[in-house]
């Protein structure tokens, strides 16, 4: 893993170093000598560089190399991640660079914020899913092993920095989970993964067949039965505030490991992406891995469901009707609206079983939220406005965005059944909505919660961006920024 080294001795010295450089202000870095500096001015008035925010300039002079890049105006701390993660892919082949980081004209950021915020960018940056290429390209291979900040007070910078290392390995964990293939993240594999988490001080149950079945799952179960895979449930405890015996928040994650839609079977093209509709509980996991990496003084509870959704003699035919663990009834008219049912049942567990009174899910729920918000924002659903502002500024925050969507009950007559307390779709459009309010009905009255739906943010492919087709993670960085607040 590459190695992030802070320091403020002159003496580090690298053949590439990186200078940051403001929008439209004169080239002049007190950190590179009078020669640099006027290279640096002639190359960039030749390529027409002026520090636009994400532009990189390599200037070549004989074995060194000076990389700026252009910080714009007005840049916020994910604006500066986004550039370390794009350095990466300009200083991947090397061995290693040293970034020169000083206060940059016109910008609010402190140097050390500038510094920790690059290199949490190059850590994400580096992230690679290279481990079933059996034949890997040398050329494709990073060779980047260390990258040095040159900056005032390193020492404290260094200390500091440990909070983003951690997210960053919570970060990377949720996004092996997450492209990680079906055939070998099954729901038994994943519970066994998370269980190994409890060398960091995490309390961690797993609940099998025989629990599930004891504590009435029937609606998760009902997801899971028409594969061969069992089912299992995660309950993960952070106390990282042991004088207080409630917990501060709850986390629930939908984790189907597969979802080929069930009975309900969705098309060929594209379902290879629904090993991804576990993202949820990846993004759950990983958040109270970076909360016992971090030592936050929060007591949060973390529970997943784990299922394969699949077609078979065995599996949920549409018209089922299913007693949930609340009591109310489901006729399940589509088995692909699968996602609301198995977090149907945690999120009444962790009421009945824990007395959680605030509580965010997130799970990649409706392909209509992508719909309605084009992949860029996740929709927030929530019952309390002031948990609702907080997660949206989180979402500033961290460059993981959200948008507020309607949740009440005018949506219940959409999820009204005939022959059942509700249906699991609805006849009505605005799907998103509609699976918002059956959520709705499983939380308790005076119990403050918020449902993110990521559907459409949890993976890139090809066409958004430059690096390969894979996990965002989204959600892990919102949540531990919204957590530690
Ligand atoms: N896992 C999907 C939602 C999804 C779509 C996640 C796209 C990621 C990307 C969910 O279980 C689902 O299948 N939803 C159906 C609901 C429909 C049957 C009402 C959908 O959105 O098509
Ligand atoms: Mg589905
Ligand atoms: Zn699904």
């Amino acid at each position: 893993m590459l190695e992030i080294i802070f320091d403020e001795q002159k003496k580090i010295t690298s053949t590439v170093k990186v200078v940051c450089i403001a929008e439209n202000k004169r080239i002049n870095s007190s950190k590179l000598s009078k020669e640099d500096n006027l290279l640096l001015q002639q190359t960039a008035a030749l390529n027409g560089f002026c520090g636009k925010l994400g532009s990189i300039l390599e200037v070549n002079c004989g074995k060194n190399k000076i990389v700026a890049v252009g910080c714009g105006t007005k840049t916020s701390d994910h604006d500066f991640q986004i550039i370390g993660a794009k350095l990466f892919n300009v200083l991947y082949k090397i061995e290693q660079a040293v970034v020169l980081v000083e206060k940059i004209s016109a910008n609010k950021l402190l140097p050390e914020e500038i510094a920790h915020n690059m290199a949490f960018g190059l850590l994400l940056g580096s992230y690679r899913f290279d481990k079933y290429f059996t034949q890997k390209k040398a050329e494709e291979y990073p060779t980047l092993e260390r990258v040095y900040f040159n900056v005032q007070g390193a020492k404290q910078i260094s200390e500091n920095f440990k909070h983003y290392a951690a997210l960053a390995n919570a970060v990377r964990y949720a996004k092996d989970l997450c492209n990680e293939p079906a055939n070998y993240l099954t729901p038994i594999v994943f519970a066994d993964d998370i269980k190994r988490l409890e060398y960091l001080g995490l309390d961690i149950e797993i609940l099998g067949l025989k629990e599930l079945r004891e504590h009435n799952f029937n609606l998760l179960l009902s997801v899971s039965q028409g594969s061969i895979q069992e089912p299992r449930v995660a309950v993960i405890k952070w106390k990282g505030n042991p004088d207080n015996d409630k917990w501060d928040l709850a986390l629930v994650g939908k984790g189907v490991t597969f979802d080929s839609g069930g009975i309900s079977i969705k098309p060929a093209s594209g379902m290879e992406d629904m090993k991804q509709d576990m993202t949820g509980a990846a993004v759950v996991v990983a958040s109270l891995k970076a909360l016992a990496l971090q030592c936050a003084p929060k007591n949060v509870i973390g529970i997943v469901g784990l299922v394969e959704n699949m077609p078979s003699g065995s599996a949920t035919r549409p018209g089922d009707i299913v007693t949930s663990m609340s009591g109310q009834t489901v006729e399940i008219i589509n088995t692909d609206a699968e996602g609301r049912l198995v977090l149907a049942d945690c999120l009444w567990f962790v009421q009945q079983q824990y007395g959680a009174k605030k509580i965010i899910d997130i799970a990649t729920l409706t392909g209509s939220i992508e719909v309605a918000l084009g992949g860029v924002y996740a929709g927030l659903f929530s019952n309390n406005s002031k948990l609702n502002n907080d997660l949206i500024s989180a979402g500033q925050k961290t460059g993981e965005l959200l948008w507020s969507m309607p949740l009440g009950k005018e949506y219940n007559k959409n999820i009204k059944s005939n022959i059942a307390d509700m249906v699991n779709i609805s006849k009505r459009r605005g799907d998103a909505c509609n699976a918002a309010s059956f959520l709705q009905k499983y939380i308790k009255d005076g119990v403050v919660w918020a449902h993110l739906d990521t559907a459409g943010v949890e993976m890139v492919n090809n066409s958004q961006s430059s690096t390969l087709k894979g996990a965002t993670a989204f959600g892990v960085r919102l949540l531990n920024y919204f957590i530690n607040e």
